[in-house]
């Protein structure tokens, strides 16, 4: 067994950071580990000006602790975008590209999309600047399962944008399910970011007899075990269009407890790179780990890939049950457990 692992510098393509004092606790630990990270815009307030981007950006940076930390923001998708102002913000690299959001499919997504058709004017311009379009694929209708809505957005939505905009970058985020695995593999321009969670847990782990684990509940919801063995067949071994985005989504516990069902997320941020590790040494396949963290990422939006190295050693710790700080306490994913792989500092 090897002591040390060195791989290329990770970054993370999906994590919410929120805003104000949680934003304070939480961002220098995604800091911590990587050089880039994309700060989903869905804060209380969503990021859906260029204005309010280049501020976001500020604050994230200015309390991570961390010199060399970039932040790069998709523009949150609404129906009624100033899309002057969203070209602008394009050209000037303000926006990393857009993040589709379906109406009321996730936290702080009520301004979010109810016909697709609506923002296409938005994807033109998208598609024409070259830039990203992420996508939160889950569609949501009284008479669909909460299991199946990944593939009803996938066969309703998303294939009539595919379609439509050929040439358009898609991500397919946080994919969670065997299904979405296959469609991001047969579709060209598609890329699908993969989270710890969705490596580890099984709905068998959120629905338990009558009741709910509130810090394994999120959106998408865990599936069943055919499509996690799918979605880690995916990141650990065929990894050519798949990569890191932990989906790292901070509720402080209190609101967790509260109201269950209207907090989804997870929080990972503390030993993201660490669990990623321990899942690829299960898959055996640790070699395969820093093109999944490091290469795929850059290469799909268009960006260089990092060059400073970060070093994992073989050595047990324990994720501790909750951080807590500035009168926020969250629940940390795999708090209480121990893992066998850190990154040295
Ligand atoms: O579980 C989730 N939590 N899924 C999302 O898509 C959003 C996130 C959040 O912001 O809390
Ligand atoms: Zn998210």
């Amino acid at each position: 067994m090897k002591n040390n692992i060195q791989i290329l510098q990770p970054d993370d393509w999906h994590v919410h950071f929120r805003e104000g004092a949680m934003l304070k606790v939480v961002s220098h630990f995604s800091a911590r580990i990587n050089r880039r990270c994309i700060a989903m815009p869905n804060t209380n307030t969503p990021i859906t000006e260029s204005n309010q981007a280049v501020n976001y950006k500020a604050e994230i940076q200015n309390n991570s602790k961390s010199e060399d930390f970039e932040i790069l923001i998709p523009c949150y998708l609404t129906e009624n975008l100033d899309l002057n102002d969203f070209k602008e913000g394009l050209k000037k690299n303000i926006f990393i590209g857009a993040k589709l959001y379906p109406n009321n499919v996730t936290t702080n997504s009520s301004l979010g999309v109810s016909k697709i058709e609506n923002i296409y004017p938005a994807l033109e311009i998208l598609e024409k600047e070259n830039k990203v379009l992420l996508v939160h694929g889950e569609k949501i209708r009284k008479d669909i399962d909460i299991f199946d809505r990944e593939k009803y957005f996938i066969d309703q939505e998303l294939n009539k944008i595919r379609d439509k905009f050929k040439e358009l970058k898609i991500v397919l985020e946080h994919v969670s399910t065997s299904y979405g695995i296959d469609f991001v593999k047969s579709n060209n321009l598609m890329g699908g970011t993969i989270t710890p969670h969705h490596m580890l847990l099984t709905k068998k782990d959120v629905f338990i007899d009558d009741s709910i684990n509130p810090y394994h509940f999120c959106m998408p919801v865990a599936k069943t075990e055919k499509d996690l063995i799918a979605i880690r067949k995916a990141a650990c071994h065929q990894n050519k269009k798949f990569f890191l985005g932990t989906d790292s989504a901070p509720h402080h516990i209190n609101h967790k407890l509260k109201n269950i069902l209207s907090k989804p997320g997870i929080f990972s941020a503390v030993s993201s790179l660490e669990l990623y590790a321990s899942i690829f040494e299960e898959e055996n396949s640790l070699r395969n780990l820093e093109v999944f963290s490091s290469i795929n990422g850059p290469k799909f939006y268009n960006l260089p890939v990092n060059k400073k190295n970060i070093t994992l050693t073989n050595e047990q710790w324990l994720v501790p049950e909750f951080i807590e700080d500035n009168n926020i306490k969250i629940k940390n994913f795999y708090g209480g457990k121990k893992l066998n792989w850190k990154v040295k500092n």
